[in-house]
């Protein structure tokens, strides 16, 4: 909610930010959000909003600056020990012990910073799996909206300050030493995929297991944490936890959350979401009603693309896969590490470029279907219609493409199968009508036979 005394000049900055950089800052509290303004202004000596906007349309680089101030980022290894202990103790083991021996794990520190977190959580699951399987089972991912933390969260390189949080056996083990500071795993390292997500306004992540959002929630009004925890149910799996900061306070009206231990704030689902929810993903919408059913639909077919029982992937005009979902996935055994790989290098792409260009595919600008496309896959052999569907932006440039993958493998081994019963049949039709062909000359012959013998008996009695 905003503050009463909403400050006209303020939201007009907040305005100008929003329309000139796309950076919607409206969702933030505003005490804190003023506050800090104030600061980065102290710094440069302005002494109100107008000016300060004036500063900004001159002076670029303060933008990235003022985003610096405005989203703190500061964070640690392991803070707040006592809660990472719960974590470990209590809540690890529950998600191993809901998994299948092979099965993956899915992590998310949701506002990362500069990576401490993250780390800390890929720790605790290599101490909890063991590397090796960490290594096959585990997958995490870090986001933030501050590109300069990220940048640092990639790089996986600590002072000897920041380190200090980390027990020296793990420490040990974990992380090398060097002379640019100390160097996280590399291996496990690449269990992490880093991404910019502007969590008021990105689509969340899906199936995570863990979800780490801490010390970032707080600083959003009530209506914007409301919506933002509508995207984390929706990240969760059913048997998922959310993992928040030491004080942050939930605001949950509908008890979509309910708390598994409030002291270290570990939360798990529990109400379903209902339209009401998904009508407050975007705390906008409550203002402007054109947005809100189309949060609703863009869920809606996210989750049946997702879900269809077909297999679907879709390619971009830079020949990039955008997007698999859960059948093409298992079907070519794609991950979240294909995505944004070239369409061509991938198994997919391989099995379609045997057969056609990329370039025509684009050239068509209407469905087309490839029948019958033979694949090799690693067990036996598979049969598709390949269908390519072009997909326009409303100015009816074209964007990439969607394949749907029509398995005809069952329908092809049937079609073969009437096939051989044909041939079969035909065969038994020539045996038959060479059988019946006998047994017209058998029958010939034994009527003769029957003539014969009949003219004998007449001469004998004769
Ligand atoms: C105080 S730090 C918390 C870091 C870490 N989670 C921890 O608890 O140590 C808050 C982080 O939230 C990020 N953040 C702020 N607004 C965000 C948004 N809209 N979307 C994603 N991240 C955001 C900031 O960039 C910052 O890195």
């Amino acid at each position: 909610m905003n503050q009463p005394e909403a400050n006209p000049e303020f939201e007009a900055l907040l305005d100008y930010l929003n329309r000139s950089r796309g950076c919607d800052l409206t969702g933030y509290k505003r005490s804190t959000l003023m506050r800090r303004f104030r600061q980065r202004m102290q710094n440069i000596k302005i002494d109100n909003y107008q000016s300060y906007l004036q500063y900004l349309q001159y002076h670029p680089q303060e933008y990235l600056d003022l985003l610096n101030e405005v989203l703190i980022n500061v964070t640690s290894f392991f803070r707040d020990r006592e809660a990472w202990g719960y974590l470990a103790a209590e809540i690890l083991p529950k998600i191993l012990a809901s998994k299948q021996p092979d099965e993956l794990i899915r992590v998310w520190s949701a506002g990362c910073a500069a990576g401490q977190e993250i780390y800390s959580l890929l720790i605790l699951l290599a101490e909890a799996l063991g590397i090796e399987s960490c290594l096959k089972r585990v997958q995490c991912f870090a986001t933030d909206a501050d590109e300069a933390a990220l940048q640092q969260a990639r790089r996986g390189t600590y002072s000897d300050l920041e380190i200090a949080s980390i027990p020296p056996n793990l420490l040990e083990k974990y992380f090398e030493q060097t002379e640019q500071g100390y160097v996280f795993h590399p291996k496990l390292h690449s269990t992490i995929i880093f991404g910019h997500h502007d969590l008021t306004q990105d689509a969340p992540m899906s199936k995570i297991d863990l979800l780490a959002c801490r010390n970032v929630l707080m600083y959003f009004n009530p209506e914007t944490q409301a919506s933002i925890l509508v995207r984390f149910h929706f990240a969760l799996k059913n048997t998922g936890f959310l993992f928040l900061g030491k004080s942050e306070t939930l605001i949950n009206r509908r008890q979509i959350f309910t708390p598994i231990n409030f002291q270290h704030r570990v939360y798990a689902k529990s109400l379903k979401l209902e339209l009401e929810d998904h009508l407050s993903i975007n705390p906008k919408s409550s203002k402007n009603q054109e947005i809100a059913p189309a949060t609703t639909q863009s869920y809606f077919w996210q989750t049946a693309f997702e879900t269809s029982p077909v297999a679907q992937l879709a390619v971009n005009l830079n020949g990039y896969l955008l997007g698999a979902n859960e059948q093409a996935n298992r079907l070519f055994g794609l991950t979240l590490d294909d995505w944004n790989r070239p369409f061509e290098e991938l198994e997919p792409g391989k099995l379609l470029c045997s057969y056609t260009s990329m370039t025509k595919l684009y050239r068509n600008h209407r469905l087309v279907t490839l029948k019958n496309i033979e694949w090799n896959a690693s067990q036996s052999i598979r049969y598709f219609d390949i269908a390519i569907a072009p997909v326009f932006n409303s100015k009816k440039q074209l964007l990439g493409i969607v394949l749907t993958f029509l398995d005809q493998t069952a329908c092809k081994r049937l079609a073969a199968k009437v096939d051989l019963t044909n041939s079969e049949l035909a065969k038994l039709s020539e045996t038959l009508q060479a059988t019946e062909s006998k047994l017209d000359n058998i029958q010939m012959e034994l009527e003769s036979a029957h003539q014969e013998i009949q003219l004998l008996a007449q001469n004998t009695h004769h």
